[in-house]
């Protein structure tokens, strides 16, 4: 079977190199790997998202869906000092780099890098941050949006980016239609960032 990034557990050999980036000011060294997306450099994507929206402002409990290596996983936890930050990946490789990368970042107590079946059920999420895996196809990327949009806080807030020759325009409509009115707060390089919220309560 090809080795995609989304594998659960790449099978390609195990070959590590580091990134250099810059996040909201702050120069970041990752370890990347083969078998994991994006290894050498911050993606375009991710890029892109992190500069069209500020960190939050305010500690929470966060959300890295889709979180690779863990650029915005780490970034998010060194923002905002006493946030948890739950860093989800099917990838195995995946969630070791990432734990491997919030050491570095000195956030390792705060940043947790597990599979979407590991993150306990009680957890709700004032922020949502993910540059999404649009390559699983529409129907798993709708199921997993709306599986961890249930479990963002009411007033929460959700960013994505995608492509817009990935379908970002298609998916900012949809997220709106699903109960989660999204506006498209940037654009550049091709990417689409996206904001999405919780309806608020339906009139009675
Ligand atoms: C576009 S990459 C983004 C990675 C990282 N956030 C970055 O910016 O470099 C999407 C990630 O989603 C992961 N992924 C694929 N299917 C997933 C699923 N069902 N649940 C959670 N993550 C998934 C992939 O393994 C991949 O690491």
């Amino acid at each position: 079977m090809a080795d995609h990034y989304f594998s659960a557990e790449p099978g390609s050999a195990d070959v590590r190199r580091t990134v250099e980036a810059r996040i909201w000011g702050r120069e970041y060294t990752f370890t990347t790997a083969t078998g994991v997306f994006s290894r050498d450099r911050l993606d375009i994507g991710t890029a892109v998202l992190l500069r069209e929206v500020d960190p939050p402002a305010e500690p929470g409990t966060f959300l890295d869906l889709g979180t690779g290596y863990g650029p915005i996983a780490c970034a998010l936890a060194v923002e905002a000092p006493e946030a948890q930050v739950w860093a989800v990946d099917v990838n195995t490789r995946a969630l070791e780099l990432t734990a491997e990368n919030a050491g570095k970042a000195g956030v390792a107590d705060r940043v947790h890098p597990v599979l979407p079946d590991d993150v306990p059920e009680d957890v709700r999420f004032d922020q949502i941050w993910s540059n999404p895996a649009i390559h699983i196809g529409k129907p798993e990327l709708h199921r997993m949006l709306l599986h961890w949009l249930a479990r963002l806080a009411p007033d929460g807030v959700a960013w994505f980016v995608v492509g817009k020759n990935l379908g970002g325009d298609s998916l900012q409509r949809w997220l709106t239609d699903q109960g989660y009115p999204c506006v498209r707060v940037g654009s550049a390089k091709g990417f689409r960032v996206l904001r999405a919220t919780n309806a608020g309560p339906s009139p009675s």
